[in-house]
């Protein structure tokens, strides 16, 4: 028995039984599995599966603390995408669809998996929306985190403005064939400029984010097949980009700006100056997105939700697998339930892994 179908038939039985299938109908199409697993040496899930597979794949992912919505992932099949500019027109509906004028849904584009006689097909992005970074003299411009891709878009012949916030182009690879790359139309662009509900000076920092985070690198498994282009996405949670993004040392690190603006003693870390910067940061996006209509979660809410999905899963009868590394936020994270509990981190198969980069 070939691993792939190892897979295969475990993935059929559990969706098959959560999609409330009847036995014969399993038996059946396990045969059928089997048997083009024979001839081709791959096989090819039904559109139901590829919906309920991608959405088992969230439920399953142990870093994610937003699971509670895994069922309501919006599923787009773009399996029949063969050139470049398919793939563009896929993404473009992709970012329109889940960005909604702001009432973010989750979503998923599936392009076809990896098989013999067919050229994969690569996003290089690693969000499709992503702020270029560069380097230098020493000076970072924009997002660190994006160097080494922001040269590559260089090299095929793509400029940045050279600003702290420019979007990066698609890019995409097909097999060997030239990586071709495509600008992202402006109004596909949802961005929010951040302010503070009572630090009016705080909008004159010039900061922004994207609404958007929309992961486009990692291979999504379903039963054994691999899906190495399936962009996906949620909404944002408050502390990805206060504590994280904008926060980090090798990211934005914007913590001593904020700080001295606000007028705090930095003369010493005792004083807390980098807690209190790092609070003030993280309101200051939650009242933006709130403001503007863009949807975005707080740690607290986010932590009580993350409960409630695992309330469901015990109904289920399934067991919650987590990565407590990852599920904890990083602001104030014994004030969530998450903090107080183990998680088992075992990774069940059919699920989002991060794969070697194209370039
Ligand atoms: N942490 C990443 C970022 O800041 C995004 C990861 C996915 N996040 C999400 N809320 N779905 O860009």
């Amino acid at each position: 028995m070939t691993p792939i179908l190892d897979e295969a038939r475990a993935f059929i039985e559990q969706c098959y039984q959560e999609l409330n299938k009847s036995e014969s109908d399993m038996m059946l199409r396990l045969q059928q599995i089997e048997d083009e697993l024979k001839t081709e040496g791959t096989y090819t899930h039904t559109r139901e599966e590829l919906v309920h597979g991608a959405k088992m794949a969230w439920r399953n992912s142990n870093r994610c603390i937003g699971r509670l919505f895994w069922n309501s992932l919006n599923v787009f099949d773009a399996r029949d995408a063969s050139t470049e500019d398919e793939v563009f027109g896929a993404l473009e509906r992709h970012l329109d669809y889940a960005s909604n004028n702001g009432r973010i849904r989750p979503t998923i584009t599936i392009f076809r998996p990896s098989q013999r006689h067919q050229p994969d097909i690569r996003i290089w992005n690693h969000q499709l929306i992503r702020y270029a970074g560069y380097v230098e003299d020493g000076q970072y411009i924009g997002d660190p985190h994006s160097i080494a891709f922001t040269k590559k878009c260089e090299g095929f012949g793509w400029k940045g403005q050279g600003t702290h916030f420019d979007v990066l182009p698609f890019v995409v690879q097909i097999g060997d064939g030239p990586p071709q790359w495509k600008e992202i139309d402006l109004n596909l662009r949802l961005e929010v400029s951040l302010r503070h509900p009572e630090f009016d000076w705080f909008q004159d920092l010039g900061l922004k984010w994207y609404g958007v985070p929309i992961i486009s690198d990692m291979e999504l498994k379903i039963g054994g097949i691999s899906y190495k282009a399936a962009p996906f996405n949620g909404w944002y949670m408050e502390t990805e980009i206060g504590a994280r993004n904008l926060a980090d040392e090798n990211r934005y690190n914007l913590l001593p700006k904020v700080a001295s603006c606000m007028g705090l003693d930095m003369s010493r870390m005792a004083t807390l100056w980098k807690d209190k910067a790092l609070i003030e940061l993280n309101i200051a996006v939650l009242h933006s997105f709130k403001e503007d209509g863009v949807s975005i979660v707080d740690h607290h809410t986010a932590a009580q939700q993350f409960r409630l999905f695992e309330e469901n899963e015990k109904s289920a009868d399934r067991d919650v697998t987590g990565d407590w590394t990852w599920l904890i936020p990083p602001v104030s994270p014994a004030t969530t339930h998450i903090f107080h509990k183990e998680y088992d981190n075992t990774w069940n198969t059919t699920n989002y892994f991060y794969q070697d980069r194209p370039y």
